[in-house]
């Protein structure tokens, strides 16, 4: 919608003038980033992150009248990996908190394998997954029983196209439903629970799950997917190998119910860490 219309949502009230004003500062951000990277990066340099390997691009393809790497598109692009990238990994981490502090067997599974198999001192990477079946699947869980995304953004179809025998013509708006998927009662045993037991076979190997998809599928998929699994299990791997996670005394356990802003957000919640 803002691309289609984009002078006319400039001039409107309310909500969607504060996001645009959110969206123009956070451009300006980025824009000052590619500023100080010009000035510090020159032609030939070893590219460092991926501003440096976008302005690269522009200088190898300055020739080329075809090329979209420009300026502004540089700008978008990384915009758009900090809001596709930021609330989505941090939520989800709070969500995982919440899960922990309801079912505090999980958490000392976890740390228990972590402390076992690392030690209490060894850097984690994110190889270290493959040793830590349990952790890894009680992170695929928290991914699945959060849903942070609920739905993915609204497509539309390229092409008609006909998907389990229904038509649907070029041009139709498709919502994409993960939540259906990702709570399918045909694919989790018990899927309105939270339960790390999903991605675990009967000798507690790690086992994935075809319906597992918080990061959507097909083409459009999540651009983020493997940073964000490696940001997450580093953190959350250090994090509960760290600290045990309690609630304040007196409380039985956190809500789950939620808010919805641009992803499912747990309410305020109290929690107490102690170091282990
Ligand atoms: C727990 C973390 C994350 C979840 C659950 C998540 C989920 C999703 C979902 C469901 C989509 C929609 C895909 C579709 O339309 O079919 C998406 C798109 C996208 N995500 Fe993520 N994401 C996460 C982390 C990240 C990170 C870390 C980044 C970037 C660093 C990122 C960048 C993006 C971008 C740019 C898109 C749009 C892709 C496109 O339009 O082709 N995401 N994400």
């Amino acid at each position: 919608m803002y691309d289609a219309l984009p002078g006319v949502m400039h001039h409107l009230k309310g909500l969607y003038r504060e996001v645009l004003e959110c969206n123009d500062f956070m451009h300006s951000l980025v824009k000052e980033e590619v500023e100080s990277h010009k000035e510090r990066w020159e032609e030939g340099d070893a590219p460092r992150d991926f501003i440096d390997f976008y302005l690269d691009q522009i200088a190898k393809t300055k020739n080329d009248l075809t090329s979209t790497f420009n300026e502004d598109n540089l700008v978008q692009t990384a915009a758009d990996l900090l809001l596709g990238g930021m609330d989505t990994v941090a939520t989800t981490l709070c969500w995982g908190f919440c899960y922990l502090l309801n079912h505090p067997d999980v958490q000392e599974n976890s740390y228990k394998e972590i402390n076992a198999v690392l030690g209490p001192s060894r850097t984690i990477t994110y190889n270290d997954r493959i040793k830590l079946p349990y952790t890894n699947a009680v992170l695929h869980e928290i991914l699945r029983f959060s849903n942070t995304t609920g739905v993915g953004p609204l497509r539309t179809c390229s092409q008609d196209i006909s998907v389990l025998g229904f038509p649907i013509p070029k041009g139709t708006l498709v919502l994409p439903n993960n939540h259906s998927v990702l709570y399918d009662p045909d694919f989790w045993e018990t899927p309105r629970k939270f339960n790390p037991r999903h991605f675990l076979d009967s000798e507690d190997n790690f086992v994935s799950n075809e319906a597992f998809i918080p990061f959507s599928t097909g083409r459009r998929t999540c651009v983020g997917e493997s940073l964000a699994q490696m940001e997450l299990f580093i953190v959350f791997t250090s994090l509960v190998r760290g600290f045990r996670f309690q609630l304040p005394e007196g409380v039985e356990e956190v809500s789950l119910d939620y808010v919805l802003g641009g992803t499912r957000h747990p309410l305020p919640f109290e929690i107490h860490a102690i170091p282990r």
